[in-house]
């Protein structure tokens, strides 16, 4: 059972991931990890804080002489803001005079509701733990799912499709490959696979930079090389589409998940909302005539391509803060307004690949198992040979 946690504040000493259940012998790729969270920290319209930040994971267990070794991996990415913060988030003393107190609630941000909740006088604590900067941990545990998965022929890719109004053609093409050459690029504006639907969301993001404002979007993950049969209809809980979108939904502002055409199919008619199926007997194997599902049919892989998109609400944290309520007066004042980005739409989509990874090596170590990759890969195989004798 491949389980993973991360632990960590924004402005705390470092981030750290907790990920135990993945086989030994599986190669760590140090810079393919680093490339990912670099990637994370990348796309136009992040704020000042990827400036200072450069996230250096520091494998502390689990990984020796360049394998795991069937041991839990903890990975631990420093912050370099903690030297501005030591003060504030010491671990011992009370802040005193280095106070930095969240006084007045951004809406749409944990602030109130983690206030009120965790019983705090003010938000800074909610702040730091609630703060997306915990998804780099997510990110350098999911590039290990990405490993594990590699080895088994699978990949998790992304790109963007919309930023504020600003969208990609529906029927641009996307492949394993442009998505490849996407994800390899070492500039990323927005992480759109059409340069010309780019410049039309920068010039999204440029408009709401001017008027200090923010902006959300859509991007997408995709799935390639994945067996039919992961993941289970037999229980609620253990659905992969319904594991899927928490994985997903659980990425700060992400507001809404559908897997394939799942929005539209809403509005269609039955007919044409499914992907009828056929037989080719040359190849001898079943063919489907379209992917409206996204790949998963009754919470179970079926073969085709995985396609998840996740919806993002514009940022919470505004230049020209929104109303809100001082805590200790409880008079009306503008929300706190603490360094922020404008757009992170690609920053979440190369998180989602992380989650999705994650979720998906979970599942193929649920129904593959195996305690070194090789025997993880011999069960594999075997269970390919039954689908391919079917
Ligand atoms: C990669 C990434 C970076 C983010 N950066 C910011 C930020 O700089 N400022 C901000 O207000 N929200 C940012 N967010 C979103 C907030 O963390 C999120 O809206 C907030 O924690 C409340 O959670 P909820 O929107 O999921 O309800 C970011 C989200 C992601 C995925």
């Amino acid at each position: 059972m491949l389980r993973f946690s991360t632990a960590g504040e924004s402005h705390g000493q470092a981030l750290l991931a907790l990920l135990s259940g993945l086989p030994a012998g599986l190669p760590l790729d140090p810079a393919f990890v680093a490339h990912e969270l670099w990637r994370r920290q990348q796309g136009y319209g992040r704020g000042g804080r990827m400036k200072i930040e450069r996230d250096t994971p520091e494998f502390l267990s689990g990984i020796r002489n360049g394998s795991t070794i069937g041991a839990p991996v903890a990975i631990l990415i420093p912050n370099h803001d903690w030297q501005n913060w030591h003060e504030t988030l010491s671990v011992e003393a009370p802040a005193g005079a280095a106070a930095r107190p969240v006084s007045s609630p951004r809406p749409g941000h944990a602030d109130l509701a983690g206030a009120l909740k965790f019983n705090f006088p003010e938000a800074r604590y909610v702040l730091e733990r609630a703060s997306a900067r915990e998804t780099a941990a997510r990110v350098a545990a999911g590039a290990l799912a990405k490993l594990l998965l590699r080895a088994l022929g699978i990949e998790v890719l992304s790109h963007v499709v919309a930023v504020g109004e600003a969208a990609l053609d529906p029927d641009f093409p996307v492949t394993p490959d442009s998505l490849r050459a996407l994800a390899a690029r070492d500039e990323i504006l927005l992480h759109c696979l059409d340069p010309d639907a780019e410049q039309r969301m920068k010039a999204e993001v440029d408009q709401v930079l001017r008027t200090g404002d923010t902006i959300g979007g859509v991007f997408e993950v995709r799935a390639f090389g994945l067996p039919p049969g992961l993941g289970t209809c037999a229980n609620w809980d253990e659905r992969l589409d319904g594991r899927l979108a928490q994985a997903l939904m659980s990425i700060q502002a992400v507001k809404a998940v559908e897997i394939g055409a799942g929005v539209a199919s809403a509005a269609a008619r039955g007919s044409l909302a499914q992907d009828p199926i056929g037989y080719d007997p040359a190849a001898r194997r079943f063919t489907r005539a379209g992917n409206h599902a996204g790949g998963l049919e009754g919470g179970i892989t079926n073969g085709q391509e995985l396609v998840l998109r996740g919806f993002l609400k514009p940022i919470s944290t505004l230049r020209r803060p929104l109303p809100s309520v001082d805590f200790a007066t409880r008079q009306p004042v503008k929300a706190a307004y603490e360094r922020s980005d404008v757009c992170v739409v690609p920053a979440a989509a190369v998180v989602a690949e992380a989650m999705a990874a994650l979720v998906l090596a979970q599942a193929a170590l649920e129904k593959f198992g195996g305690d070194s990759l090789p025997e993880l890969q011999r069960n594999y195989n075997s269970y390919l040979e039954q689908v391919r004798a079917f």
